[in-house]
């Protein structure tokens, strides 16, 4: 896995001229992001685990205020240069892998959050299943990720591409987020929720149930308007799932 995002890295796949995040991680596209994650870590403890960090390229703009900030990413090149690049004395870079990190090593006693942001649209669903259960064994006690509205978590053999992942939706069907907002404005259905880490349960059972009954079908990742703006989904489904909260 460290291969292709590695390769992704040093070919800009993303193709952004801010951030090799891409897109979604630009300073103009964060606001609401970024505005969310305070009022979050003031009322829930603002010791952070980013993962992953990425390039740090709106992160830096709220880090800095942290109790304590860590960001990790599978990409050693970027750690480094994140490293040489920031020198916010309470922010700390390491590399790893989301889906088997060992949170118990971390230079951290008590984590307060974990943001997983724009990371499990890359990753098989197996891999999202894994990096999900590994955090609940972990002492982290909340969880701050995206979640697409409407998405069914279609296409999900391969690391590397970009799909939208619901995280309510098999296999993973997460309980009921403590807090949601839709924070992105070209990407319509896309949503940033905290959840309680304890209230999450990720049994082996459900990935075997799903494996085993999982039709898994062809439908293009990219259909509906304008783009991206309903990705995954026409505007039709997306006002429906809208409608159900
Ligand atoms: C779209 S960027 C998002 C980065 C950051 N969260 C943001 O919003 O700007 C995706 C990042 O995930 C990293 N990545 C992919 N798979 C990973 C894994 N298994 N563990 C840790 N980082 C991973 C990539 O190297 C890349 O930097």
């Amino acid at each position: 896995m460290k291969d292709i995002f590695t390769e992704i890295y040093n070919s800009n796949l993303w193709e952004n001229p801010e951030t090799v995040s891409g897109d979604g991680s630009t300073v103009a596209n964060t606001i609401t992001t970024n505005e969310k994650i305070v009022e979050w870590t003031s009322k829930f403890g603002s010791n952070v685990v980013d993962i992953p960090c990425g390039d740090f390229n709106f992160m830096r703009l709220i880090a800095p205020n942290f109790k304590k900030y860590i960001g990790i990413d599978i990409v050693d090149e970027l750690m480094e240069n994140n490293k040489s690049k920031y020198n916010f004395s309470n922010c700390e870079f390491l590399s790893g892998n989301v889906v088997n990190f060992d949170y118990a090593s971390l230079n951290m006693a008590q984590p307060d959050i974990i943001i997983i942001k724009d990371c499990f649209i890359h990753l098989s669903n197996k891999n999202i299943f894994d990096a999900l259960k590994n955090l609940t064994r972990s002492n982290i006690k909340y969880l701050v990720a995206n979640n697409y509205v409407g998405s069914k978590n279609e296409n999900g053999d391969v690391d590397g591409g970009s799909r939208p992942i619901n995280l309510s939706y098999p296999p993973f069907s997460l309980p009921a987020s403590i807090d949601t907002i839709f924070c992105d404005k070209d990407w319509k259905n896309k949503q940033l929720s905290i959840w309680r880490i304890s209230d999450i349960t990720m049994e082996e059972s459900y990935w075997e149930y799903y494996t085993k009954n999982n039709k898994t079908n062809n439908k293009p990742w990219y259909f509906g308007l304008e783009g991206n703006w309903w990705w995954g989904m026409t505007e039709e489904q997306f006002l429906e799932e809208v409608e159900k909260g």
